[in-house]
């Protein structure tokens, strides 16, 4: 028996994510909350023949609370988005509180759950999640992960199309590492797999276009939000991945996520290899049935890469203090 929890799930990636999950068999319940229309959408869902069971849930009531009640996995894309000429740190004033509500919920009845952190900025979400669970002392690092799937998931169709390869997007494997915003987010296209030969102006658009991807989306919806449906498609992929794992059938390739660098021991190599900071980064994991199992490092970096990697660990420094901060400052 498997609970997945989507909170957030009336929005543009909630419905999209809802339904995809409830496409998941590992799945046999799902538990759809929102603070709007989520019983709406739950008896849509519901009508679909795959095993998991759907209910939805509003505030009132204890809705929360039982929408987590017994969650082995709480997906979390509640929050606004961003509209032309926003940065995801503009989001924080407004989704900051939102992420530590539902952390302090997640605290109270799913402590043991999986948390995927979709809300933005990410950079900031996921430690104001984390430093909520070590408030209430239930923080498990190993169980929390900010998502970056999508850029992975972008970096492998860029660089596809720039390979003359738009159809075999699926083939390219490309390690993204850092944070979710803007220069956080570092692609390391030296290690492509199949590797592809680029050349260095190649190289600076493509690692431009997967940093700045979600900016593509935001533009082109001119006003009415960010990407849903890529994100939808990301985080099941990724919440597929972590429930695949927890029952005992985790594939070997890794996943990339934001987490906890001190979650397990291969963190420190990492850390030390970024310069000892910052304590949260989207690195190369391998899940288990307890979530993290290995931090795998980050392979041979070039000197353009560590230049990269350089900016972000500046950018991601102060994002996470921010995060920290806003929790300690919180009654
Ligand atoms: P949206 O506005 O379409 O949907 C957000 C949903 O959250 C709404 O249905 C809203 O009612 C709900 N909500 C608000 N406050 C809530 C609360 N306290 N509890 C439960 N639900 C609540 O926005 P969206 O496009 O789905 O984006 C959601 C978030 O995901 C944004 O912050 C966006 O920036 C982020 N995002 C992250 C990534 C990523 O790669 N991690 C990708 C895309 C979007
Ligand atoms: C994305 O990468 O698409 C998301 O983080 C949404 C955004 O604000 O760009």
């Amino acid at each position: 028996m498997v609970k997945a929890t989507v909170i957030g799930a009336a929005g543009g990636i909630g419905q999209p994510l809802s339904l995809l999950l409830k496409q998941n068999t590992l799945i046999t319940d799902l538990a759809l909350y929102d603070v709007v229309n989520s019983p709406g959408v739950a008896a849509d869902i519901s009508h679909i023949n795959t095993p998991s069971v759907v209910k939805g849930y509003l505030p009132p009531d204890g809705g929360l609370e039982k929408a987590l009640k017994g969650a082995d996995i709480v997906v979390i894309p509640a929050g606004v988005p961003r509209k032309p000429g926003m940065t995801r740190d503009d989001l924080f004033n407004i989704n900051a509180s939102i992420v530590r509500d539902i952390a302090v919920g997640i605290a109270a009845h799913a402590p043991k759950a999986f948390v995927l952190v979709i809300s933005n900025p990410v950079n900031s979400t996921v430690p104001i999640c984390a430093e909520v669970l070590k408030k209430k002392g239930v923080y498990d690092p190993k169980r929390l992960f900010g998502v970056t799937t999508l850029d992975v998931v972008r970096a492998s169709t860029f660089v596809a199309e720039a390979a003359g390869q738009p159809t075999d997007s699926l083939k390219f494997k490309i390690p993204v590492i850092g944070g979710h915003s803007g220069v956080t987010i570092v692609p390391l296209l030296s290690q492509t797999s199949p590797s592809v030969s680029l050349d260095q102006s190649t190289v600076e658009s493509l690692t431009n276009r997967i940093q700045f991807g979600g900016d593509e989306v935001v533009k082109a919806k001119d006003g009415a939000g960010s990407a849903t449906l890529s994100m939808a498609f990301a985080g099941a992929r990724f919440a597929s991945a972590v429930l695949e794992a927890a029952s005992g059938k985790g594939s070997s390739q890794p996943e990339y996520a934001y987490v906890d660098l001190t979650s397990e021991s291969g963190g420190k190599e990492v850390a030390s290899a970024i310069g000892a900071s910052p304590a949260y980064f989207s690195v190369p994991v391998t899940l288990g049935p307890n979530g993290v199992e290995k931090i795998h490092g980050l392979g041979k970096v070039n000197d353009y890469e560590q230049g990269l990697i350089k900016k972000a660990v500046e950018d991601l420094d102060g994002n996470i203090s921010k995060g920290v901060s806003f929790v300690e400052s919180s009654k």
